[in-house]
């Protein structure tokens, strides 16, 4: 028989793997908790239905979705914003507003796998519900940098590239594409920086159905440096004035929270998800070797298509696998040891009930406690110990039980005392 293996796609958890995800989702729930949102989760199986034509069509081609045996047709999880909408719909009236929750989900997508991109992963997504103003856009960008700065990234590692889809529309809409065409428009658009520019325009034209002078003064608008001048180029653009006035006011917030250096407008992000409807953003490493760490933004429309109620929403979902290639890049990850707070040496097999009497008190203090599952020598047994990364071995032999003593030895220093057995346990 050969042996198996996982998935395509799919990871093994080796304990030096899982201490890095642990050390991530540390970080997410500790920078989540300073914000004061609360943590939930949903199924991970959900209705089809939930995920088609809201999401879009490209990640309607990657679900992971089956008829079970009562004949539902169903989907692993490919993204949390549609069990969101839908629970916070579930019971909107009741809930103190804006909600502010977060969760962290493993998500599953059959995509081609490559470097950052897998089958499944786990994405922290935090959202606020219930809330309109700009602040709340700015809040939620700042939660997701304050988690990459606590994990020790700069300002100089990453960079938050923000636009708003209602700038865009309405610069896309002056440009000539007709309003029917802004979905496969911004489709296409999505896909800029990962294809070649040649691929988009001609994208533009056959799945779009854009004239080319249409096309070259798409190029031309993302062609401005900077947000300052796009606006001044296009201050006469009908209501424009107002969403540039919100956007600056956005930027200010932003600035005025400290992530001013983390941000930059880019008009070409406009989110591969159909669902977006104001400010959207993403963030990347700096160099641009990999995929975006994060993406998110405002979904206004999302409550209503899922549930009874008509709420504004916005939030974002920062997954682990482009943050754990960019954490191991910049020498960020903690080394992994496994450590014990103590280890019991049992010189023969009549200490044993002494020192599992030790070990159970040790454990109701809190700390960690193992020893050797079957009879061995005492060399054997320091060397498990050392190797198991204990700080402290506790040896019980048969003089110094009869003492009332135990004998403990500091691992690092090599120091040894003889402790009463009734002061072994602080
Ligand atoms: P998304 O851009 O599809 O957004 O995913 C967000 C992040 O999840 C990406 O930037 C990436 O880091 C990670 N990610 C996505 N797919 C994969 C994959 N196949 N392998 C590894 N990592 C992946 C959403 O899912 C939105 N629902 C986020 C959101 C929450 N918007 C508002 N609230």
């Amino acid at each position: 028989m050969s042996a198996f293996t996982s998935l395509p796609g799919f990871r093994d958890f080796y304990p030096e793997t899982f201490a890095v995800r642990a050390h991530i989702m540390g970080v997410w729930r500790e920078t989540a908790r300073r914000y004061g949102f609360e943590e939930y989760d949903g199924p991970p199986l959900e209705p089809l239905e939930l995920y088609i034509e809201k999401s879009g069509a490209e990640i309607v081609r990657q679900l992971y979705n089956f008829t079970d045996k009562g004949g539902r047709e169903v989907s692993l999880r490919p993204e949390m914003t549609p069990t969101l909408a839908r629970m916070v719909g579930a019971r909107a009236r009741a809930l103190r507003k804006p909600v502010r929750w977060f969760s962290i989900p493993q998500l599953f997508r059959y995509e081609r796998t490559q470097r950052g991109r897998l089958r499944e992963h786990f994405q922290w997504n935090v959202d606020i519900v219930g809330e309109d103003h700009v602040l709340a856009d700015a809040e939620v960008l700042a939660v997701a940098l304050d988690a990459l700065r606590l994990l020790g990234l700069t300002a100089e590692d990453v960079v938050a590239r923000v636009s708003d889809r209602r700038i865009l529309e309405r610069l896309l809409l002056h440009a000539g594409v007709p309003a029917d065409q802004l979905p496969a428009t911004y489709a296409v658009i999505d896909k800029l920086g990962r294809e070649d520019e040649g691929r988009i325009r001609e994208r533009l034209h056959e799945e779009a159905g854009l004239a080319a002078e249409t096309i070259a003064e798409i190029f031309r608008i993302f062609g401005y440096g900077s947000f300052e001048e796009l606006a001044s180029a296009y201050a006469g653009v009908d209501g424009l004035a107002e969403e540039i006035d919100r956007l600056a006011e956005y930027f200010e917030h932003l600035n005025a929270m400290g992530f001013g250096d983390f941000v930059r407008f880019d008009p070409t992000i406009v989110r591969g998800l159909a669902y977006y409807t104001g400010i959207v953003f993403e963030v990347f490493d700096r160099a641009g070797e990999l995929r975006a760490i994060c993406g998110g933004g405002r979904y206004d429309n999302l409550l209503r298509a899922l549930s009874d109620v008509d709420l504004p929403a916005l939030g974002f979902g920062m997954g682990d696998v482009v943050l754990a290639e960019l954490l191991a890049d910049r020498g960020l990850l903690p080394t992994y040891a496994p450590r014990l707070d103590y280890y019991i040496v049992a010189i023969g097999d009549g200490e044993r009930p002494l020192a599992l009497n030790l070990a159970r008190r040790l454990r109701g203090a809190g700390f960690s406690v193992a020893y050797g599952l079957r009879p061995a020598g005492v060399g054997r047994q320091f060397k498990d110990a050392d190797a198991r990364g204990a700080e402290r071995v506790i040896v019980v032999g048969p003089e110094e039980a009869a003492a009332g003593e135990a004998i403990v030895k500091e691992m690092r220093t090599g120091a040894e005392s003889r402790v009463p057995l009734g002061e072994l346990v602080p």
